[in-house]
């Protein structure tokens, strides 16, 4: 019972336990991964960034605080969306929508990079996902997944209830026929999650009208 109500929660925060336990229980989950993700982004002066499915924010604090990038938050959960708007109330930079992921509430090429943790496992259809992420990011522009692989997440009894465990393997094989190149795993280390993924691709350029 407990073990469904969290899953369901950490695939979309809901109502005042969304609020005030879940989201900020994810920002200290995920720090390890944050911290992965945000050092393969490396986000340069001036750019457009995106993260899909912020949950807590933490990461959306840390691109903010360390970049002075106009930042893109995307989250399917109203409860997200309507946290980070008081907590970044002071931050003109940054853009919050309440969206999924295969529809994304932005013009085509507008970001230089997409970045996403630990929100993959959720979405409904990847493909589409991935189709959708190439459209809003410039030929040239970068993607970064961090995600717990299969294995990982089957440590915890909970995943039955929503959870769905890809294979690095079968990501790049979607997000490359999707039009990204270059993919590249790094693998980092923390504890709950002991092992995780970064997933890194570059959105394939433009290569007048070849
Ligand atoms: C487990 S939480 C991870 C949050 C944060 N990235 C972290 O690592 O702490 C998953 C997040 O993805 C969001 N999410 C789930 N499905 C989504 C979708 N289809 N499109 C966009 N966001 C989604 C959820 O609302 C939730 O905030």
């Amino acid at each position: 019972m407990l073990r469904r109500f969290l899953a369901a929660q950490f695939a979309r925060p809901t109502g005042v336990l969304g609020r005030l336990w879940i989201a900020p229980w994810l920002d200290r989950i995920s720090r390890n991964m944050n911290a992965l993700a945000l050092a393969e982004l490396a986000p340069a002066t001036g750019e457009r960034i995106v993260e899909i499915g912020f949950g807590g924010g933490a990461l959306l604090r840390d691109i903010l605080s360390r970049t002075d990038a106009a930042v893109f938050g995307v989250d399917v959960s109203a409860v997200a969306v309507a946290r980070a708007e008081r907590r970044f109330r002071r931050e003109a930079r940054l853009h919050l929508s309440q969206a999924s992921v295969e529809r994304l509430p932005l013009p085509d090429a507008l970001v230089d990079a997409a970045v996403s943790v630990n929100s993959l496992y959720f979405w409904p259809d990847l493909a589409a996902a991935f189709a959708e992420l190439a459209r809003v990011i410039r030929p040239g522009g970068r993607l970064v997944l961090a995600f717990e692989p299969p294995e990982e997440l089957r440590k915890w009894p909970g995943h039955v209830h929503g959870f769905r465990g890809v294979a690095a393997d079968a990501l790049i094989g979607l997000a490359l026929a999707a039009g990204f190149e270059a993919p590249r795993v790094r693998e980092g280390r923390g504890r709950k999650p002991d092992r995780f993924l970064c997933l890194s691709l570059t959105r394939v350029a433009d290569r007048g009208g070849e």
